[in-house]
């Protein structure tokens, strides 16, 4: 029986707890929905529900694949176990097409498929507005060590590898999406979340955003979208969440 323990941080999607395990927290996914640093917020019902499942469907498929992620076990329908980790404050994007804010800064049409993968990387500070920052950087603030950046690259590249694949299986192409890693006994380990939040998916056929996307850009259909990678992921029908 694993107890929910004192509450230790909330962020934007999420509320983490310690167990009675100093080694493992639990993870509450929340249905709160924010864009631009907070500026923009709603309560998205369910959000949190579908983001915990097709989380722990992405984290099952990278540890089968050899990568080691914080995900132990889903213990309810918004709660996951994971490993404690020591957070890397370092997001790391990676992109395969331009869109979002890649088309902005650099004038490449969103909908361009970029040459060669695009790794870029962000300080984790919020009040900062997550800039964007370099390996000079990283090194000059002790943010990671050169060893951890490599091993970091080399997860993020692998788990593209890995996903890009498995999401067209399912007819969806997988534009871009942000990992978090983190320090657990010595090794790097892929914490965070994997979801229509922190992802951009597109529907192979007609190009439709099914991500985050359309809440930041009030397009409407933020759940429905979400619930239709899942039903996909989980092949056909049995994706309903129950409310
Ligand atoms: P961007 O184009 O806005 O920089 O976003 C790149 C990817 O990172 C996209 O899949 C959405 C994801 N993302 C987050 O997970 N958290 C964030 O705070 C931001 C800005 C983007
Ligand atoms: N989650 C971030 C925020 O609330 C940004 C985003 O995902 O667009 O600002």
């Amino acid at each position: 029986m694993m107890n929910k323990g004192e509450f230790i941080y909330e962020g934007k999607a999420k509320r983490i707890y310690r167990t009675d395990n100093p080694d493992q927290y639990l993870v509450e996914f929340k249905d709160d929905a924010t864009a631009f640093d907070g500026l923009k917020k709603d309560t998205l019902a369910d959000k949190g529900i579908l983001n915990n499942r097709l989380s722990e469907i992405f984290f099952k498929l990278l540890e089968d694949e050899g990568i080691e992620t914080h995900f132990i076990e889903i213990l309810s329908e918004r709660e996951m176990l994971v490993k404690a980790l020591e957070i890397i404050p370092v997001e790391v994007i990676v992109r395969n097409i331009a869109a979002g804010s890649i088309s902005k800064r650099l004038g490449i049409p969103e909908g361009t498929k970029l040459s060669r993968t695009v790794l870029e990387f962000s300080l984790k500070n919020d009040e900062l507005h997550d800039p964007m920052i370099n390996h000079y950087h990283i090194y000059a603030l002790y943010l990671a060590t050169a060893e951890e950046m490599a091993r970091i690259e080399e997860l993020a590249l692998k788990v593209n590898a890995i996903l890009v694949p498995y999401l067209e299986k399912v007819g969806i192409t997988l534009v871009d999406f942000k990992l978090e890693f983190g320090r657990h006994k010595g090794r790097v380990v892929l914490g965070d979340e994997i979801s229509p939040d922190t992802c951009r998916f597109w529907d192979i056929g007609s190009g439709e955003k099914m991500d985050k996307d359309r809440f930041r850009r009030d397009m409407g259909g933020v759940i429905d979208a979400y619930r239709e990678v899942l039903r996909r992921l989980e092949g056909g029908d049995g994706a309903e969440v129950e409310s």
